[in-house]
Parts: C-alpha cells; structure tokens; sequence
C-alpha cells in the first residue's frame, strides 16, 4: 500500500491510538493502588496536622497509631459504637465519609432546613479522632465537609479537650480555585484558626468566619476568623460548615456528651 493511501494513513493513526489506549489503562489500573495508598497517608497526614503532631521527619503511620485513637460515633446519640457493633461495611477499618454517606442504610438524606453545609447527605456514624497525651484526650480531631463555591471541601478541624478552643483546621480535598478559594489550605490562615473560642460557657456556637478582616480590638475577635479576599463564596461555605458540623445534626450530641463527661469527671 502506497505511503500516502488514506487507508495507511487511518490504519497507522488507528493502531497508535490503540497502542496508547492500552498503555494509558494498564498504567492506571497498575497506579490505582499507588493512588488509593497515598490519599490514605495524605488523609493521616492532614489529621496529624489538624491535631498539631505533624513531623515531617516521622512515621507518620507510627505517630498516628501511638498518638491518635479512632472512635465511630453515631451522630444522633453521640454515643460510640462498641467494636461488637462493627460490621464489614462499618468499622474504624474501613470507614470512607463519601462510601457512607451515599449508602441507603450506612447514610441519611438531609432535609434543606438541616442542610447548612450544602452536602445533601451524611454518614449516620462519624469517625472522630482522639489525640491522647499520657493516657487522656488533648484534642478531637473531627471530620467536617461542605459545599465551597466549585467543589465540595473535605478536612479536619481540631478542638481541644476544653471543648471550646480550635486547635487546627487542614483541607485535604477540594476543587476551589488556587490562589482564591484555595487559600483555605494557606498554612498563615490556617494558622489564624488556632486558639479561637467555638463555643461560650452556655455551649452555644459563637465562632463566625467573616467576610472581611477581624478588628483585632474587638470584643468578638477571639471568636472570629478573617474571610480570604476574592473569595467570599468559599468563604461563606467554609463558614457554613462549621455552622453545620458544631450543629445539631452534626457534633452537637456528641460534644454535647464529652462536656456532660468532663463535667461529672
Ligand atoms: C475564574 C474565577 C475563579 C474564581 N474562584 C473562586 C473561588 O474559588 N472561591 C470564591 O469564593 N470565589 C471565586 N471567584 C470569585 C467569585 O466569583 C466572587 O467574585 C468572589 O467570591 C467575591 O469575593 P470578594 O467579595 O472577596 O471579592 C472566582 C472568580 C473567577 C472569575
């Protein structure tokens, strides 16, 4: 067949989309467990960080399993499940917030009223994050999610053993825009989070993230966060979701049960 034939042309043009075909699938079925692994270790990472243990030289598997304890609790009650409550689809092990959420059983639909955060549906148990000092909890590390203006953004906000004071916030998954929205990964603002009051002395949420700065000589500013400029709307999301997540639906029972512990220990 002459070189310039359309059918040699097509046929070569065919047979090198079918050989990179093949070797684009066989590289991402091969990579899928190298992905799956790191999203787990970036997730522990970012709970280390959220819990302020974080060292870039260590183990960060060995750090999370001598520091941290991990407990399910069922958001309703805020009671923890025992492990004799444990199934395959439902343990420590194996807990996935999205896999959860979406399960007809495993999860719950949100009413609009309840659904501050804009996340439509949320796993029925929540795996939350003790970190332990000599045998007692210095801090939770809680899972939070909600909807910022492109994306929906999955992290981690610590809170400490006084129940009142944040301690970290990392994000480990979002789409917002790098440089905008994305800022909610900025370490300076992150940083900002840190010694906030979340809840007064009657236990009501008074934290508020702004649109705007915190006026440092405010009365309000130990329990304000300043908003990123240029992206009010993640902003707002980020500050919907706190609303949530420290809510009634969210981990109200529970925070609700560790104070009642604290108070009658
Ligand atoms: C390409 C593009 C990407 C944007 N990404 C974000 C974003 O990730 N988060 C956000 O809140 N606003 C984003 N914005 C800006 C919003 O549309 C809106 O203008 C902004 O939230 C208003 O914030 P400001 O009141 O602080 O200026 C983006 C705008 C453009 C044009």
């Amino acid at each position: 067949m002459h070189n310039d034939s359309i059918k040699k042309t097509v046929g070569v043009a065919l047979a090198v989309c079918l050989v990179c075909s093949v070797f684009v699938s066989t590289a991402a079925v091969y990579l899928q467990g190298i992905q799956e692994k790191n999203k787990h270790l970036d997730k522990v990472k970012n709970i280390l960080i959220a819990g302020g243990l974080y060292d870039k030289k260590a183990d960060i598997q060995k750090l999370f399993s001598e520091k941290i304890t991990s407990s399910l609790i069922d958001l309703s009650t805020g009671e923890a499940l025992t492990e004799d409550q444990y199934t395959d689809k439902l343990s420590p092990k194996t807990f996935d917030i999205k896999t959860m959420a979406a399960d007809n059983q495993l999860g719950k639909a949100l009413t609009d009223e309840q659904d501050l955060a804009g996340i439509k549906r949320i796993p029925r148990d929540m795996l939350v994050y003790s970190v332990m000092n000599n045998g007692t909890v210095d801090k939770y590390v809680l899972p939070v999610y909600g909807k910022g203006l492109w994306s929906t953004m999955y992290g981690f906000i610590a809170l400490s053993n006084d129940l009142k004071t944040i301690k970290g916030i990392t994000f480990y998954e979002h789409g917002e825009t790098p440089g905008l929205g994305g800022e909610i990964e900025n370490p300076n603002w992150r940083a900002s989070w840190n010694g906030k009051i979340a809840f007064d002395d009657q236990a009501d949420l008074i934290l508020q993230v702004l649109k705007g700065k915190v006026i440092p000589s405010s009365p309000d500013a130990s329990h304000q966060i300043d908003g990123l400029s240029g992206a009010t709307l993640t902003t707002r999301g980020v500050g919907k979701m706190i609303d949530f997540w420290f809510g009634e639906n969210g981990y109200g029972p529970f925070l609700q049960k560790m104070r009642e512990a604290s108070s009658n220990g």
